[in-house]
């Protein structure tokens, strides 16, 4: 990372600030004077200091991984590869990925250790929407579309809550939809599905808490959320 954009994610200043900091000769590194602003540093290992004073690490840090299909959800797994496997080895084991998407779902997944957060997210209370792009086996119809938007029995104790339907194309017996729900049950979108009588070809989570997946992650790739972003999500 550039060295001048980790004091400003450390916020010690504006990016224009730390730059002066930097050119003024008041930051080291590893006890070395650095006046570059594009000094590149690795942010777990290096010791950076400013004004002889030592930064701590970013006690809390938030990664977004673009979930390819065939991995799981979870820390650890004897057989499958699991999506830690895709982020770099020296995040410390207290990562974790928030909330889950079964094996065969690709798209949004934010990994962190920052667990207050993640427990916000998570939480029934909340109603974080979550928005997936779904194809499907079936037929869609006006009447169904208004069950899923009102709420379906998927055999749980309570019909869901409602979401919003956004029908993107039908065809002679599938449809895709973009299909925005504020819960996060077992298969829940698999399974409200099923309870309109279609089925789940393809599922990709395109959103979350109000941030986007976006399409500069390509499968598998992940990058570390700005400053910015985390706010948007810590406003849920
Ligand atoms: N709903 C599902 O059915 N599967 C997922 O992976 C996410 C939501």
């Amino acid at each position: 990372m550039r060295l001048d954009k980790y004091l400003a994610d450390l916020q010690m200043g504006t990016r224009s600030q730390v730059k002066d900091f930097i050119k003024k000769g008041m930051i080291t590194v590893n006890g070395e004077t650095i006046t570059k602003a594009d000094f590149k540093i690795n942010e777990n290992s290096d010791c950076v200091t400013c004004k002889g004073k030592t930064l701590a690490y970013q006690k809390y840090r938030y990664f977004l991984l673009h979930k390819p299909e065939g991995v799981i959800t979870a820390t650890k797994d004897n057989h499958d590869k699991t999506v830690m496997d895709l982020l770099p080895k020296e995040l410390s084991s207290d990562f974790f990925p928030v909330g889950r998407l079964d094996k065969d779902t690709e798209g949004f997944l934010l990994i962190t250790n920052d667990g207050e957060l993640s427990h916000r997210l998570l939480s029934p209370k909340k109603h974080v929407a979550k928005t997936y792009y779904v194809e499907c086996n079936g037929i869609m119809t006006p009447e169904k579309r208004q069950a899923l938007e009102q709420g379906v029995d998927i055999g749980d104790e309570k019909k869901t809550l409602p979401a919003k339907v956004e029908i993107i194309k039908t065809e002679e017996n599938t449809y895709v939809i973009e299909l925005t729900i504020t819960e996060g049950r077992f298969h829940q979108v698999k399974r409200m599905i099923q309870a309109i009588s279609g089925e789940v070809t393809y599922l990709k989570r395109l959103s979350m808490g109000g941030l986007s997946l976006g399409k500069s992650l390509t499968k598998g790739d992940y990058r570390e959320l700005t400053s910015e972003e985390v706010d948007i999500l810590k406003r849920n």
